[in-house]
């Protein structure tokens, strides 16, 4: 029936049909231009992140693109059916490899709402000020691609935006710088923004404080690696929905002393290599949700405690003892993963530690722990990984009771 009424409306109606096939070969030539502009040839991007690390198989995606078929059956293409608008694309893991040409087909495609490019290898192209233009996205993803330089300020015009990923790690070729306008405009344009990925930018011109008045919708935030420097704004945890916070490898980077008073949704948060100059976390309630704890690379001036209150759990920096692990970090019973490595801590190992039966990761090497190593670790029947060298421990854990792999 809805064939048929297009079959009528397209013979009564020539013009109509006119438009629709046009509009869908513009996209599929502007495609097909697109694709040839790059040499397709395993990356190291993909096969050390796709293949290696994230478990997504890497492939040529592209090679089976037909020109003159119709390009919404390709491979990671996908179309709006009405009109035969292009509508998303993920190319990700998928072998381009070339410069990035700043005049690409790509931006004839301006209906584009997905976009993903992340693991190919642009040769330390620049990201084109086009990107822009794409103002009908609300994702975009363009991490471990090779990509370099600045960050066009352009990019804080997809106000549509929902996830932004322009991601990279130590072992890309080079850093994104951005500025402080670039940043700001970010901040302050993504009002729909839910996840925010910027790991490994330069930001060391900016001023944490310019994540002041992020968007309420947030939900993860990534700022791994990016040099940032000064105080981040603690406000960030009243944001209703925040679940990911990753501050850590910020060397400079500090917070103030915590104070949370509304439920927080927070599963994983990584303040690792942070500075905490004189206290740590000050009070930090309702954490039943926290899985991901990663505190490690600290060297606490002050003794942690975790104390179990009527709304949550608080965490304090007490300032006349020094670098104890409180038994009461036996009461994060959802931690699966709890990193605690080269931060000073002295003292016993708590036996609570028993109590993290969710536990699959546990670290605490690179302390000054002392006293025996608390049987009740035997107890953690979900270990993958425990490292406890580089103490001053006594006792071992016997082989047979952990199917775990320890150093
Ligand atoms: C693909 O990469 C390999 C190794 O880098 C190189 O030897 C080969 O010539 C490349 N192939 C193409 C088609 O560019
Ligand atoms: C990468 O860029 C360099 C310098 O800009 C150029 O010489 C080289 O041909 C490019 N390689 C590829 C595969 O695009
Ligand atoms: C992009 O510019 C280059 C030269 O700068 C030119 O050779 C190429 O044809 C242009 N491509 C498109 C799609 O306009
Ligand atoms: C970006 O794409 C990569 C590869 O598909 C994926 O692993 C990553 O989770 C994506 N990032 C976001 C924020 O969706
Ligand atoms: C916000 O986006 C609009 C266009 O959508 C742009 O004109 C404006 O400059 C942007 N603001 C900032 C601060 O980047
Ligand atoms: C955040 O928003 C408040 C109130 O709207 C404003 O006074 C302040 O200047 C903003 N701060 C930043 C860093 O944008
Ligand atoms: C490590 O902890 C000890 C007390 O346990 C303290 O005296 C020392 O200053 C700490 N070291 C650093 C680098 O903070
Ligand atoms: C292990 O758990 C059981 C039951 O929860 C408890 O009775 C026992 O004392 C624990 N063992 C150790 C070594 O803590």
């Amino acid at each position: 029936m809805a064939s048929y009424l297009f079959l009528c409306l397209f013979r009564f109606f020539p013009h109509l049909y006119a438009s629709f096939s046009s509009s869908a070969s513009h996209s599929c030539s502007s495609l097909a231009q697109f694709k040839n502009s790059f040499s397709i040839n395993q990356t190291k991007f993909a096969a050390l992140y796709c293949d290696h690390i994230a478990g997504l198989k890497s492939y040529p995606k592209t090679n089976s693109w037909k020109e003159g078929t119709d390009c919404c059956s390709w491979d990671g293409v996908t179309c709006d059916h009405l009109n035969a608008h292009v509508i998303a694309l993920d190319l990700s893991c998928c072998w381009l490899h070339d410069n990035f040409p700043s005049n690409t087909t790509l931006f004839l495609l301006p209906h584009l709402q997905k976009l993903n490019l992340a693991y190919n290898d642009f040769n330390l192209s620049k990201i084109p000020s086009e990107f822009g233009g794409f103002t009908s996205l609300f994702y975009l993803n363009l991490s471990h691609t090779g990509f370099a330089g600045q960050v066009p300020s352009q990019v804080s015009h997809l106000s549509k935006l929902v996830s932004l990923d322009i991601s990279s790690s130590i072992y890309d070729y080079e850093k994104f710088t951005i500025d402080k306008h670039a940043l700001e405009g970010l901040v302050h344009n993504l009002s729909e923004v839910r996840h925010l990925f910027l790991d490994g930018m330069d930001m060391s011109s900016v001023n944490a404080h310019v994540f002041m008045n992020l968007s309420s919708s947030l939900r993860s935030l990534s700022l791994a690696y990016c040099d940032l420097q000064g105080k981040f704004p603690k406000n960030i945890f009243d944001l209703p929905n925040l679940n990911l916070l990753n501050l850590g490898s910020n060397p400079i980077l500090s917070l103030d002393p915590l104070k949370l008073n509304r439920r927080s949704n927070l599963e994983h948060l990584d303040l690792s290599s942070m500075s905490f100059s004189t206290e740590f976390i000050d009070s930090v309630d309702n954490l039943q949700a926290l899985k991901y704890l990663d505190l490690s690379g600290h060297f606490f001036s002050q003794r942690l405690s975790v104390s179990k209150t009527k709304s949550g759990y608080l965490f304090t920096g007490d300032a006349n003892f020094f670098g104890g692990l409180p038994g009461s970090m036996g009461n994060l019973v959802s931690l699966k993963f709890l990193d605690l490595s080269y931060s000073n801590l002295s003292g016993t190992v708590p036996r609570s530690l028993g109590n993290l039966l969710q536990l699959t990761h546990l670290d605490l090497s690179g302390n000054q722990f002392s006293g025996q190593i608390p049987s009740s670790i035997l107890n953690l029947t979900q270990l993958e990984y425990l490292k406890i060298s580089e103490n001053s421990l006594e006792g071992s854990i016997p082989d047979e009771g952990l199917k775990v792999w320890k150093a």
